[in-house]
């Protein structure tokens, strides 16, 4: 390393002795150091050491009040675990006991009193050309770190829109335009956060909601689009989503995929056990039944080509009605404090402002196609 780098380094002296302070400040002139702080009072560096910020301290190790060992335990705490700042001690005591405890408090070399100039500003220039090195190495880690936390953002975002639009996709074959699966996604945040979901969890259940009728991809039109009311065999091909979907998201080592395909497959089971695959109560995923409600409210207050969208209050009602039924009673609950934090919000709102939706919600209780969504 360019000795002129080196010479910028801040350099803190610590000895009792004015003389040796005197002579190390020439030394370090000489060397072509000319940030360097000193004192003859070991009860200042505690302070000098936070106003200097030091590359390198050389300290005696003799000094009345606090000798260098004390001073070394004050500064531990102050000097990071990942930073190299070394700390030279010079002595005139060169017991084995001396240099074990100083080694062990911290101190990173020594030099023997009376000092030699030479050997004084080679120890100094090797100590802070491994601090310089360090920070460094430390300096190129972070760009690193950065370019890394950059990239995976990136690829996040990426998988999201993937994922966003595949819901779309299958929600174009639908009576929707995608809008629903995102709607659901919303309320379903909702309802956990109202369940007391981590931030973490709440986040992907925001994003693999939307994913749960990815399966209708593997619907036949004649199915999907069918005006009228399905036969039995007809809603048996129907229910097929539920495993095609489950299906289709198997098998991934990412966490928000494998709620994805939790939520897919049982997004239709009922509280009661009478749903799709007859799972009953909580042998289901707690995310599932967290959809369900939101697939049936916003589905229920939506319009679909076969009827009118419900008022709110009607769809509340009959989402009240279902607790313990088709629905988890914890979820229902959770369901109605989120529909009256909503409305509380939307009565303290500018009036000037249209009232806040509740996040627009899905499909169909009596459609034709035989009641509660598909
Ligand atoms: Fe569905």
């Amino acid at each position: 390393m360019p000795a002129p780098v080196l010479q910028q380094a801040r350099i803190l002296v610590v000895d009792d002795e004015p003389a040796n302070v005197l002579l190390l400040e020439r030394v370090l002139q000489r060397g072509g150091y000319t940030n360097v702080a000193s004192t003859t009072d070991a009860r200042c560096v505690l302070q000098l050491f936070q106003e200097a910020r030091p590359d390198l301290v050389l300290l005696d190790l003799r000094m009345p009040y606090i000798d260098g060992f004390a001073v070394m335990e004050q500064l531990q705490p102050r000097i990071a675990t990942d930073e190299y700042l070394p700390i030279l001690v010079l002595t005139a005591d060169i017991t084995a006991a001396a240099r074990e405890r100083a080694l062990s408090g911290g101190a990173k070399d020594f030099l023997t009193k009376p000092l030699d100039a030479t050997e004084v500003l080679l120890r100094i220039h090797n100590l802070l050309e491994t601090r310089f090195l360090h920070l460094q190495l430390q300096g190129q880690m972070h760009v690193l770190e950065e370019k890394v936390a950059e990239r995976t953002q990136d690829l996040d975002l990426a998988r999201l829109e993937i994922l966003e639009r595949l819901s779309r996709a299958a929600q174009y074959r639908d009576y929707d335009t995608g809008r629903h699966a995102q709607r659901v996604g919303e309320l379903a945040r909702l309802l956990a956060g109202e369940l007391g979901w981590s931030a973490e969890r709440l986040a992907l259940i925001r994003q693999a909601a939307p994913l749960h009728d990815i399966g209708k991809i593997g619907i036949s039109d004649a199915l999907l689009l069918k005006p009228g009311r399905l036969t039995p065999e007809e809603f048996e091909a129907m229910k097929a989503h539920t495993v095609i979907g489950a299906g289709m998201l198997s098998g991934s080592r990412s966490p928000l995929l494998q709620l994805a395909e939790e939520i897919a497959l049982y997004h239709h089971e009922r509280w009661d056990g009478a749903g799709y695959a007859h799972m009953e109560g909580e042998h289901t995923s707690p995310a599932a039944r967290i959809v369900a409600v939101a697939d049936v409210f916003d589905a229920l207050t939506h319009r679909r080509p076969y009827r009118e969208a419900w008022p709110l209050e009607d769809a509340a009602k009959h989402i009240r009605k279902e607790a313990g039924l088709s629905f988890d009673p914890d979820v229902v609950s959770a369901f109605t404090r989120v529909l009256a934090h909503l409305s509380e919000e939307s009565c303290t709102s500018d009036p000037a402002e249209p009232p806040r939706a509740v996040p627009e919600p899905l499909a169909v209780v009596g459609g034709p196609h035989g009641g509660g969504t598909i």
